[in-house]
Order: structure tokens, then C-alpha cells, then sequence
């Protein structure tokens, strides 16, 4: 049996749903042939518990963007360890990370610090609920764990009705939608939440437009970065497409993989949360501001150079190899260069193509490449890693173009595993 084996097999027992995270469960990654556990990083590379050594690019799920094990954060880390992780008063690096903020994010004047990127979204709902007396929201893209969002989709047991009602969706890049909407909601949206890029990157015109519909509702904008925040430059999808939201979340890449979110906006709607109660005892813990002082350092316009230079190549590999076996109906990449999506169809699942998406992961991990969709570029990632990754879609694209010759079926006969399991479906 191998490690990857015994150690399920012990989850079974003592895990629900054997890991912590949807995405790092079992259901995500192919049973015998990735890797259960992972047990050590290094910069862009990952050590599986069976002892294979892969190029990492889901990175963790998006945090990790300078690397794993970068010398300048665990330096930092060190050094902050030595004096206390957490204490009974505030640490004053609080204010220094929240300066950094403050200094590099449109329309930022005050910063709340929490662990999650749920934190920062669920912290956001209620203060705009707080700021505009309104108990609706709208929702477009992920948001995290928390009822208010996930009441939109098929993971939504145990959320009560009564909240599930208050959340409604509108679809990306379509404004349209988002009219019908603030108008089923009938005058009481407090904020339209939305991940201002992600799977698709906004058409012209889009964000301006879900800002001036939103205001003109009465309801506040809230920016989901917790993806995009950081990664796509200092200031964020807000600089990148020279636009201000209201509220402003921030996750993942703010602490290169150290637990720590943070809420940012105007001051006049932030000094609100000195009532809105936002609160929690590990806020505020040390370690991981200390990560973000240093990620937020390192992160130079250098660095983002070669995130967006190393995030194109990958792409435009991608898409030669798109063209060359003829996917354009089943294989798309889109997203900002910093993390692109791949996103697979296939003859009768259109809306996940599992198990087309489950040989391309096995294709990809025979050739020591962690896929899940997301390619996160971190600064560790080297031009032999990307050529590598190149090369590797390059065959699993040849592969699955085989296997579609002979039509879904003959994509499952090229299957060494039980396919992959959908993560989430949105319902409404
Ligand atoms: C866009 C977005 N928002 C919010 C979240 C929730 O963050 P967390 O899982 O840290 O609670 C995620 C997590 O993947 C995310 O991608």
C-alpha cells in the first residue's frame, strides 16, 4: 500500500471529508496517482508524501506568490517568533502592514485585519448591511464558506432558508443580469459583491458599469480580492482596471501562505466596524503580519514583470497547444497571466467535463505537474519549470484530443483512475 494509501485510510476515520479544504480532498485530485499529502516546498516545487517532487501551480490555492520557503518572509517569521506569536494588546506591525495597505490600494484609508478570506467577504456583507439599513446581497463569483454566499450554491445544507433568501447572483461580464437582479431585490441591495476578474477577465465598460448600477440602487460595491488582491499589482484588479469600489477584501497573497485576510475601504464606511462587531482572537497575530510586512516588500514592479511575462508564456503554450490538436470547443485559458484558468469541456458535461479535466490531471502529474485548473505563477517559478509545464499540457492535450476522437467514452478508457468529483455548482 502506499503512503498516500495508508494515510486516506486513516483519514477515513479521523477526518470528515478527509481534509480541511474541498480542494485539497481526494474528490479533487486523482485516487492513486497524485499524491494524498504533501510534506515539504520549495520555492515553485512540491515534495508528495510517496516521494515524488512536482512543479507546483495551484500554489496552495493562490497564497503562496513569492514561493514556498522564501528567505525573506521565513526570516521574518524567525525573527518575530523569537519575540511571542500572539499577545493580550495589539503588536504594532498592525499598523505598518496596514500603512502598506493603505499606501498601495485604491481608495483604502482604513484596514480591519482577519485569517480568511471568508473573513474579510462576511465582514464586508455586514458592514454594508450595517452602513445601508438593507439586508439583501448579490453575489458573483466564489466568496468563501460563510452561509451568506454559500446559500448560493449546491454545497448548501445547513444554511436556513431565511439566509439563503437574502443572497442573490448575477452573472459576470453581464449587466444585464445584474439589472434584473438589484431589481428583484426591489430597492434593498446594501452591496453587490463580486470578484472584480477571475475565471474571465471584465469586458470594457463592466466594472464602471456594476459600480454606477450598484450606487444608483443605493447599494455598496464590494471587491472580492482575495484572488486578485496583490497578485495583479500593488493595487490590485482596482489599479489594473482604474476603477474604486467601496470595500475592498483582501486573502491569499497578502501573506504569502500565513494565515491573513484583511477588509480595506473609506474611512467614513471602515470607522463603522468600531461598531459592527468584527472580532476574533487570533486577529491581529503576529507571524503572519510579520509575512505580510516582508511579502508586500518584495513585491517590486520587477516582480510583477515577471509574474505577467511568466503567466503569458504559460498561456500562449497553452493556447498553441489548444489549436495544434483542435480543443477550442472542450480546452479554454483566461484569467490575468498571474493566474490563468483552464477551463475543460467535454461531450455530454459542459459544465465541468470531469473527466476530461481528470486525464489532463493525469497526464499532467505523470509529468510532475500539479493541476487543478489554476496555474498560479509565484516568483519562484524558473523558465525551465514553465517550459516544463509547457511541454507537459502539450502531451496531455495531444492525449485527451485522442481520447475525444472516439467521443467521451473513449476519454474514460484512457482514465487510470476514478474520475474527479465536481467541486461546486451554483444553483441560482
Ligand atoms: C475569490 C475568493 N474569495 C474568498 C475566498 C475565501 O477565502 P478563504 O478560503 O481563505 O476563506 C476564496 C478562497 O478560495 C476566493 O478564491
Amino acid at each position: 500500500m502506499s503512503e498516500s494509501e495508508r494515510l486516506l485510510a486513516r483519514a477515513e476515520r479521523l477526518v470528515p471529508a478527509w481534509t480541511q479544504t474541498l480542494s485539497k480532498n481526494p474528490t479533487q485530485w486523482l485516487r492513486g496517482i497524485a499524491p494524498a499529502y504533501v510534506t515539504r516546498a520549495e520555492g515553485a516545487h512540491v515534495f508528495g508524501v510517496d516521494g515524488r517532487e512536482y512543479i507546483d501551480f495551484p500554489m496552495a490555492l493562490g497564497p503562496v506568490i513569492l514561493g514556498h520557503t522564501d528567505p525573506r518572509v521565513t526570516a521574518a517569521i524567525e525573527r518575530q517568533l523569537r519575540d511571542g506569536i500572539t499577545y493580550t494588546l495589539p503588536h504594532p506591525s498592525e499598523l505598518d502592514v496596514a500603512q502598506r495597505i493603505v499606501d498601495r490600494v485604491p481608495g483604502a484609508e482604513m484596514v480591519r485585519f482577519g485569517k480568511t478570506g471568508s473573513d474579510a467577504t462576511s465582514a464586508a456583507v455586514r458592514l454594508a448591511r450595517a452602513v445601508t439599513g438593507r439586508d439583501h446581497v448579490l453575489a458573483a463569483g466564489y466568496h468563501g464558506w460563510h452561509d451568506w454566499y454559500v446559500a448560493t450554491t449546491t454545497r448548501d445544507l445547513g444554511v436556513p432558508r431565511a439566509v439563503a433568501e437574502l443572497t442573490g447572483t448575477f452573472t459576470y461580464n453581464d449587466l444585464a443580469s445584474l439589472d434584473a437582479a438589484l431589481a428583484a431585490q426591489g430597492g434593498d441591495t446594501a452591496a453587490v459583491v463580486l470578484e472584480p476578474s477571475g475565471a474571465e477577465r471584465p469586458a470594457p465598460g463592466f466594472l464602471e458599469g456594476v459600480i454606477e448600477r450598484a450606487h444608483a440602487a443605493g447599494a455598496l460595491v464590494v471587491f472580492d480580492e482575495v484572488i486578485t488582491g496583490f497578485r495583479l499589482g500593488p493595487g490590485g484588479a482596482q489599479e489594473r482596471y482604474g476603477v474604486t469600489a467601496d470595500l475592498v477584501a483582501f486573502g491569499k497573497a497578502l501573506g504569502n501562505g500565513m494565515p491573513i485576510s484583511a477588509l480595506a475601504g473609506r474611512a467614513e464606511l471602515m470607522e463603522l466596524l468600531a461598531e459592527v462587531f468584527f472580532s476574533g482572537t487570533h486577529g491581529g497575530e503576529a507571524l503572519s503580519l510579520a509575512a505580510a510586512g516582508a511579502t508586500l516588500d518584495a513585491l517590486d514592479d520587477a516582480a510583477y514583470a515577471q509574474l505577467y511575462d511568466m503567466g503569458e508564456t504559460l498561456r500562449a503554450a497553452v493556447l498553441a497547444s489548444i489549436k495544434t490538436y483542435n480543443l477550442s470547443d472542450w480546452v479554454t485559458i483566461d484569467g490575468e497571466a498571474p493566474r490563468t484558468l483552464v477551463a475543460i469541456r467535454e461531450p455530454g458535461d459542459p459544465v465541468d467535463g470531469l473527466v476530461a479535466k481528470s486525464l489532463v490531471q493525469q497526464e499532467l502529474l505523470r509529468r510532475g505537474v500539479l493541476f487543478n485548473t489554476n496555474n498560479f505563477i509565484c516568483l519562484a517559478h524558473s523558465d525551465e519549470d514553465i517550459a516544463t509545464a509547457a511541454a507537459a499540457y502539450d502531451a496531455a492535450l495531444a492525449r485527451l484530443a485522442d481520447g475525444l476522437t472516439d467521443g467521451a467514452g473513449g476519454v474514460r478508457a484512457l482514465l487510470e483512475a476514478e474520475p474527479l468529483a465536481p467541486a461546486f455548482r451554483p444553483v441560482r
